[in-house]
């Protein structure tokens, strides 16, 4: 930790998650995160057990376009646990966003977990805005893959993604 102090890693926070794909919630806590933090990293996990629209190649693709005037963001994919890539990091916190009562209780779990296997993590929960609390992923694949507009929840280069994963797959 010392030494993580020393190097100035102490202040950079991972912000992890699936990204499949990246919401303008997650970009609202991203944004807000780095009045905080100089650095961000925004790590996508790598789990061939979950069936994801995109791929982790094409996730880190839409998540560099979105960041690329941001030094203070840094995007990578990670495989394993988390625990152990904030520790290659030299990242002491983890950022997780908590929208409703119900991300609770899974969360909890994740954080003590995390915490029990790298006891010098901090997981640091942040609310989104109040127009993002309805806001997921899921909710955005599942509106977009019916046709529906998603301009307002995703930036538009996502949206234009969305549009063209959807149209190759024959569903939109
Ligand atoms: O966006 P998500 O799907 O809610 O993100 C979940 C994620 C990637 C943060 C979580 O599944 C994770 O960290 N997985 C890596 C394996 C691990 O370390 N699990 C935590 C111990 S319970």
């Amino acid at each position: 930790m010392a030494e993580h102090r020393r190097s100035g890693h102490a202040k950079r926070a991972i912000y992890p998650g699936s990204f499949d794909p990246i919401t303008n919630g997650h970009i609202d806590i991203i944004n807000r995160g780095i009045a905080f933090f100089p650095k961000i990293i925004v790590a996508v996990l790598r789990n061939p057990r979950k069936a994801t629209l995109f791929t982790v190649e094409e996730r880190l693709d839409i998540l560099r376009e979105i960041f690329r005037k941001q030094p203070a963001v840094a995007v990578h994919a990670f495989d394993g646990l988390l625990a152990d890539f904030a520790k290659s990091q030299g990242a002491r916190v983890v950022i997780r966003g908590l929208r409703a009562v119900s991300d609770f209780e899974a969360e909890f779990q994740m954080a003590l977990m995390n915490h029990e296997l790298n006891p010098s993590l901090e997981i640091l929960f942040m609310m989104p805005r109040a127009r993002y609390t309805f806001l997921s992923s899921s909710i955005v694949k599942e509106v977009a893959s019916r046709g529906g507009s998603v301009r307002a929840l995703v930036p538009a280069s996502v949206a234009a993604r969305l549009r063209e994963k959807f149209r190759r797959l024959g569903r939109s």
